[in-house]
């Protein structure tokens, strides 16, 4: 039988408080890291699970932003819808607001200032998706659990209980910004209460997911990049991560068109066309020299 279909959703959301005065006239999604806008690195997470049919979720303020950045994505050769979130009631409401988007299918939803970076990294995504019902998390051993949600493990690290920016983390694993569902989570999602901070907490829909026994999560080793880009601490430092790698290995991380190519969702002759005249720089010159042979080997 052939597994569901998986639909994408970017959560752009939130305030960005923590990097204010640099993300009051922009969301801080669109910040630069490094040499792109944060929000093409969970983007090209999604691009390169396979994942063409995607919802971008935004503040009234910012969306028309991200529709200038990144249209109706056929200029990648995928499919980019866009919905508001009028008030930052959380991320377990991405998947309210996204009902119709999602219609029947299954869901990947990632959230904006998440960056992911690891060999094998699409594969193991994939794998997950093949599987047609319950959740899948991923849990990453930080320094500061407390900062995010947390899942405790029992000796046979099989999970067992999952909580909020807990004062007194059950372990150092943190549950990070990607998160796989089936078709039910909008039913649960819709028995969800706001927490004492006014959000819908995915914490509390993976938890369900958790007291059905239809959690599954999996470890992300030590030798995996997760940033959480939200402060400016994190922010640098992942981009000093994205030079570091692409000056020295001379390929680029998160680069959208080149997933695209890659991927074969749209030729490279049609990529060009599109950016140009608007690009006249290294990134022009990068895509330029992309050769799809050469990409299926890597
Ligand atoms: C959110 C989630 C938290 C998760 C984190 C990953 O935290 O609530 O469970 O670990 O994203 O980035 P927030 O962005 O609300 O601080």
């Amino acid at each position: 039988m052939k597994s569901k279909n998986t639909k994408g959703i970017i959560l752009a959301g939130g305030a960005g408080t923590r990097l204010y005065p640099a993300s009051i006239h922009i969301s801080k999604i669109l910040l630069p890291v490094y040499d792109k806008p944060m929000i093409y690195y969970p983007l090209s997470t999604l691009m390169l699970a396979g994942i063409k049919d995607i919802l971008i979720i935004s503040n009234p303020d910012d969306i028309d932003n991200f529709k200038k950045l990144l249209g109706d994505g056929s200029h990648v050769g995928i499919s980019i819808q866009y919905k508001i979130q009028y008030e930052p009631k959380g991320i377990a409401d991405a998947i309210l607001i996204g009902e119709d988007f999602i219609g029947e299918d299954n869901i990947a939803l990632i959230l904006g200032d998440n960056i992911f970076y690891g060999q094998g990294f699409s594969d193991k995504i994939k794998n997950v998706m093949e599987r047609d019902s319950g959740a899948t998390v991923f849990g990453y051993n930080v320094k500061t659990p407390e900062k995010f949600g947390v899942v405790e493990f029992d000796k046979n690290m099989k999970a067992i209980s999952l909580e909020e920016k807990p004062q007194k983390p059950k372990s150092n694993y943190a549950v990070v910004g990607l998160y796989f569902y089936d078709n039910k989570a909008i039913e649960y999602a819709k028995q969800l209460k706001p927490s004492a901070r006014g959000e819908l907490e995915i914490t509390d829909l993976n938890k369900i997911y958790l007291e059905k026994k239809q959690l599954n999560v999996e470890i992300l080793g030590r030798g995996f990049v997760w940033l959480d880009t939200g402060s400016f601490d994190t922010l640098l430092q992942a981009s000093n991560f994205v030079q570091s790698m692409e000056l020295n290995a001379g390929k680029k991380i998160g680069c959208i068109e080149e997933i695209a190519i890659k991927k074969g969702y749209i030729s490279k002759e049609k990529i060009i066309e599109n950016m140009h005249p608007k690009f006249k720089n290294e990134y022009l010159e990068y895509v330029l020299s992309l050769n799809k042979e050469e990409l299926l080997n890597t």
